[in-house]
C-alpha cells in the first residue's frame, strides 16, 4: 500500500513520527509537507494529498493540522474523496469498514502520539467490509452532485 501524508505547523510532528512508523511497517511513503513548525496553511497539503489520493497515485492519505477538522473538510472537497476525522480505536475501524474511507484526518493537539500511531494503525490495517448497504450508502456519497 501506498500512503500519502500531509500536515500543516499543528500537525508536523506526528506526522513526522508516523512517518517513520509506516516506513518502518514496510510501507511506501510520500511526504507532501509541511517540512517545518513554519506556520502555514492546511488547506494546500490538504489538496495534495487528497488529489494524490484521487489521481491514484497513492492508496490512501492521512493529513494531520491541529484539529484535524480542516484538513478533513478541504479533502473532502476533492471528489473521490472520503475522509474521516478520527479521534479513536473506534471509529478508525468503523470508517474503514462501513465508509471505505481513503483519507484518515486526526489532531494533532487532540490526540496523543501513542494514540494517534495506533489509530493509523488500526485504519490503515482494516479492511472494507463490502457489505452491500455500506456499497449503497457510499454510492449515494460519491454519487452527489452537489450544488
Ligand atoms: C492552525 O492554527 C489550525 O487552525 C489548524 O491546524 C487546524 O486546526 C485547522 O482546522
Amino acid at each position: 500500500m501506498k500512503i500519502a501524508l500531509g500536515a500543516d505547523h499543528g500537525g508536523y510532528s506526528h506526522k513526522e513520527t508516523i512517518k517513520k512508523h509506516l516506513i518502518e511497517r514496510g510501507f511506501e511513503v510520500k511526504d507532501f509537507g509541511t517540512y517545518s513548525l513554519e506556520s502555514t496553511d492546511y488547506n494546500d497539503f490538504a489538496i495534495k494529498v487528497a488529489e494524490s489520493v484521487r489521481d491514484k497515485l497513492y492508496d490512501r492519505g492521512i493529513l494531520i493540522c491541529g484539529t484535524g477538522i480542516g484538513m478533513s473538510v478541504m479533502a473532502n472537497k476533492v471528489k473521490g474523496i472520503r475522509a474521516a476525522l478520527v479521534h479513536d480505536l473506534f471509529t478508525a475501524e468503523a470508517t474503514r469498514l462501513h465508509n471505505n474511507t481513503n483519507v484518515l484526518a486526526m489532531g494533532g493537539r487532540v490526540i496523543e502520539l501513542e494514540k494517534a500511531l495506533k489509530i493509523v494503525d488500526v485504519w490503515v490495517d482494516t479492511k472494507f467490509s463490502n457489505e452491500e448497504r455500506h456499497i449503497r450508502r457510499i454510492k449515494k456519497i460519491d454519487g452527489y452532485k452537489g450544488e
